[in-house]
């Protein structure tokens, strides 16, 4: 086993409250592309950049072109979890971890089995009509071309966090009381730029602090252990005990 695994190693046996902080490179191996790596969403060409088509204003304005943009980029219906998802369902389920924290919204920690999520820029499976707040599944939005609309008349939003938009309070004070608690902090597959998610990395008070990301991240020099690497790679080679 290579040092920084044993390290990891090491730590996770050490560990009763490990945290996961994570983002797109956490379903990369899901085949689902993240935002800013290079052959990931935002290097693609598209008339408004996608921080644009994904921002309130432009769901309001736009909303036909906001859901063409949606349903091609952000909605993966047939992508499954990956050994990531599933080692931290796995540690959750021994008693190690007590919460993943994460940006995404494709719901695969949970179909991986994962109980405690917070989900901090919401989910695609959750979608709710903007005129009488029925819910609707992620079917709803998927199916069909225009713009989705409720029995009512509606036009469907789904329950994700666009640009302006802001993040959920109780999700949030839950993701920072489990990050306060952690006495293991495992931050993964983000390039920590988008905030405030990124900045709830402060609460953190334990001991060790790991970063297993494919490119470096301003985090670095602030974490105890950097694994420049695949996340789903390095984490099934983590023996749950
Ligand atoms: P980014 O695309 O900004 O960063 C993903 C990071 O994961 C990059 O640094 C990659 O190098 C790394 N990466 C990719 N695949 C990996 C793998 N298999 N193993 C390890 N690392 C890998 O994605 P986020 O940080 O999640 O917000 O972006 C944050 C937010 O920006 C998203 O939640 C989204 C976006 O705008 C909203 O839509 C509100
Ligand atoms: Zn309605």
């Amino acid at each position: 086993m290579e040092d920084h695994l044993k390290t990891l190693q090491q730590w996770v046996d050490e560990s009763q409250r490990i945290v996961f902080f994570g983002g797109a490179g956490v379903s990369t191996e899901s085949g689902i592309p993240d935002f800013r790596s290079v052959d990931g969403l935002y290097h693609q060409e598209y008339s408004e950049p996608p921080e644009t088509i994904l921002s309130h204003t432009y769901f309001e304005q736009h909303t036909e072109e906001f859901f063409r943009f949606y349903r091609q980029k952000l909605l993966a219906p047939e992508a499954q979890p990956n050994r990531a998802h599933r080692k931290l369902a796995e540690l959750e389920a021994a008693g190690k971890l007590t919460a993943v924290v994460t940006q995404n919204i494709d719901g695969l920690h949970q179909k991986a089995g994962s109980r405690c999520v917070y989900e901090l820029h919401g989910a695609v499976s959750r979608n709710y009509c903007t005129r009488c707040h029925r819910f609707y599944p992620m079917e709803a939005v998927c199916a069909g071309a225009g713009v989705p609309r409720c029995v009512c008349g509606g036009i469907l939003k789904p329950d994700v966090v666009l640009y302006e938009e802001p993040l959920d309070q109780a999700t949030v004070e839950g993701a920072v009381q489990a990050i306060s608690q952690a006495d293991l902090l495992i931050v993964a597959g983000t390039s920590l730029v988008v905030y405030p998610a990124a900045g709830l990395l402060r609460f953190y008070r334990g001991k060790h602090l790991v970063l297993i990301n494919l490119e470096p991240t301003g985090a670095d020099r602030r974490a105890d252990l950097v694994i420049h690497d695949q996340v789903g790679r390095v984490l099934s080679q983590i023996r749950v005990h």
